[in-house]
C-alpha cells in the first residue's frame, strides 16, 4: 500500500517517524517509521509491515523537503546499514542528539531537572573510524567485501566509506586483494561452511601504527604466515597481523582464539586529554578502544572534568578497557582502581601503567557486578565513580553497591541514552540526581548518541 507522509522526529534507531496524512488512506494519523527520511519532510511511502500501532514504510519519494535534508556523501547510502543520517545536515544531526538524550532522561531517567548541554561536534565529521570491520561473501560466484544492508546479512558491495579513517580503509584493501589472491573460500552463514568471514582493520592515529585481522574458521589458514609478512612489507606502518578464529555461528565478527601472523600482539597510540597531559597505549586485538580518537579525547576530558579529582581522592574506574580513562585520573588522584572483565585488557591496563611510569594504579579483571564488593573492601570508599558501561548498561546489581560506598559523585559515560536513563532512574532511588548531561558526538552521520551524565549526592 501507497500511503504519504509528514515526517516529525526519530525514532531510537534513527528512522523517520511520522503521520500518516490523508483522508482517504485507512491508515490516516497512524505513526510511521520511514528510514532515509528527516523530521518536516512530506513523503511517498510504501507500507512495509502494518502493526497495530504504527507500520514501517520503505521511502519510495520526497514531496517537500524538511529543512535538515541534506545530499549523501556515500554511493551506496540508503543501501547500507552503516550510517542512518547521512541526508541529515550536520548541525542538525548535532541538535537531534541533544533533544534524544534530554527526552531519555527526562522520560525513562525521572529527571527533568537534569541539564542536557548542547552536543559537542566531532573534530572530523567524516575519516573518523579507527576501525574498520568488513565481511565477505560470494554473490553471484564472485567475492564481494562491502557492508550490510540495514536489518539484513547481505552484504553491499564497497570498496570505501566516508566514515572510514584512510589509513584502515588501505589495509583492509591490502588484505582483500590477499584474499582473492588466494583464492580462499568465503564463509556462508547459511551453512557454516567455507574459511574466511571478516576483515579488520584498526589504526592508532597518534602514532600512524596499524593491525590487520582475518577472522577465519580455522586456526590453520593456508599461507596465512606468507600473506601477513606481504602485508607487512608492502603496507606503511602495519606492526601487527593477527588471525581471529571464529566457527560459531553466529553475528558476532570476532572469535575468543587468537593467533599472531607477524609483528607484535598489539600497536601503540598516544591520546592527550587537557591538563592530565598525554598516555601512551597498548592495544590488542580483543581489547575495546573508542572508535574516533580525536573525540575521544574530548569525551575523556569532559568526563574526568566532571569527576572533579583532589590530590586525595580514590578514584573507580568501573568498565576501564585497557586503562584509557584510568590511566588519566590517577594523574590526579591519589589512586585509581580500574574494574574490567576481560582479562587481556586488564594486563594490557597494567602494561599501559608500567609504560607510563604511572604506580598509582591497579586493575581488577572480572564481571563488575561481580567485583565490586570485594574491591571496595580492598581499596576503600572511592571519592568518584566514573563509570563506562556496554550497551546494556549496569547489571542491576551495580547501582546499590556504589551507592552504599557513597561517593560524593559519578560520572557515567554512555553510548546507549535508554539504558543510561533506566541507571539514572535507579541512582535517583538511591540520593543520587544528575545534575547535567552533555551528548559528546562519537559517530557523526550515525544516530548514536554518547553522553556523560554527572550525578551527585543529595543531602
Ligand atoms: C564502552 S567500553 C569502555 C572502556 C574504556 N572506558 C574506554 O573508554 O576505552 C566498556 C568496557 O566494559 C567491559 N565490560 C563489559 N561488561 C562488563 C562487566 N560486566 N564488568 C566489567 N567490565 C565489563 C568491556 O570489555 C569494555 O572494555
Amino acid at each position: 500500500m501507497r500511503v504519504r507522509a509528514e515526517i516529525r522526529s526519530f525514532s531510537h534507531r534513527g528512522e523517520g517517524a511520522g503521520i500518516v496524512v490523508g483522508a482517504s488512506s485507512d491508515l490516516s494519523g497512524i505513526t510511521v517509521f520511514v528510514p532515509g527520511t528527516v523530521p518536516g519532510d512530506l513523503v511517498e511511502v510504501q507500507i512495509l509491515e502494518k502493526k497495530r500501532n504504527y507500520a514501517r514504510g520503505k521511502l519510495l519519494g520526497v514531496v517537500r523537503e524538511g529543512p535538515g535534508r541534506t545530499r549523501e556523501v556515500c554511493p551506496v547510502a540508503g543501501r547500507c546499514g552503516g550510517c542512518a543520517w547521512q541526508h541529515l545536515r550536520y548541525d542538525v544531526q548535532l541538535l537531534w542528539k541533544q533533544t534524544i538524550l534530554k527526552e531519555s532522561l527526562h522520560r525513562i531517567g525521572k529527571s527533568p531537572e537534569c541539564e542536557v548541554k548542547a552536543t559537542v561536534p566531532s573534530p572530523k565529521v567524516l575519516g573518523y573510524r579507527n576501525k574498520v570491520e568488513v565481511p565477505l561473501q560470494v554473490q553471484r560466484g564472485k567475492v564481494v567485501a562491502g557492508f550490510y544492508e540495514p536489518y539484513s546479512h547481505r552484504v553491499v558491495p564497497s570498496d570505501e566509506c566516508p566514515l572510514e579513517h584512510p589509513l584502515a580503509r588501505e589495509l583492509v584493501s591490502a588484505l582483500f586483494v590477499q584474499v582473492r589472491k588466494r583464492a580462499y573460500s568465503i564463509y556462508d552463514e547459511k551453512t557454516g561452511k567455507g574459511l574466511v568471514r571478516h576483515l579488520v582493520a584498526r589504526i592508532a592515529p597518534g602514532t600512524g601504527e596499524r593491525m590487520g585481522m582475518l577472522v577465519a574458521t580455522t586456526a590453520r589458514l593456508p599461507g596465512a604466515l606468507e600473506l601477513a609478512r606481504e602485508v607487512m612489507e608492502s603496507v606503511h606502518g602495519v606492526k601487527s597481523m593477527i588471525l581471529n578464529v571464529n566457527r560459531e555461528m553466529t553475528n558476532v565478527i570476532l572469535g575468543n582464539q587468537w593467533k599472531l601472523l607477524a609483528g607484535r600482539w598489539y600497536i601503540e597510540d598516544v591520546m592527550s586529554v587537557g591538563s592530565a597531559g598525554s598516555v601512551r597505549f597498548r592495544i590488542g586485538p580483543g581489547s575495546f578502544y573508542q572508535v574516533n580518537t580525536e573525540q575521544a579525547q574530548n569525551l575523556y576530558e569532559i568526563a574526568l572534568d566532571a569527576c572533579e579529582i583532589s590530590p586525595t581522592d580514590v578514584v573507580y574506574d568501573v568498565y576501564s578497557g585497557i586503562g584509557t580513562m584510568t590511566l588519566f585520573a590517577a594523574k590526579k588522584a591519589r589512586f585509581c582502581v580500574g574494574v574490567e572483565e576481560v582479562e587481556t585488557s586488564v594486563m594490557e591496563a597494567k602494561v599501559n601503567a608500567r609504560l607510563n611510569r604511572i604506580n598509582n594504579v591497579a586493575f581488577v579483571a572480572g564481571k563488575a557486578e561481580r567485583m565490586l564488593p570485594s574491591v571496595i573492601a580492598r581499596f576503600g570508599r572511592p571519592g568518584v565513580v566514573l563509570l563506562d558501561p556496554p550497551r546494556a548498561g549496569l547489571a542491576e546489581d551495580v547501582v546499590p553497591v556504589i551507592v552504599r560506598s557513597r561517593p560524593r559523585a559519578i560520572v557515567y559515560v554512555s553510548c546507549n541514552p535508554s539504558t543510561l536513563s533506566r541507571d539514572v532512574a535507579r541512582f535517583k532511588e538511591f540520593g543520587y540526581e544528575a545534575e547535567w548531561a552533555i551528548p559528546v558526538d562519537m559517530f557523526p552521520m550515525t544516530p548514536h548518541v554518547e553522553s556523560v551524565v554527572k550525578l551527585k549526592r543529595k543531602g
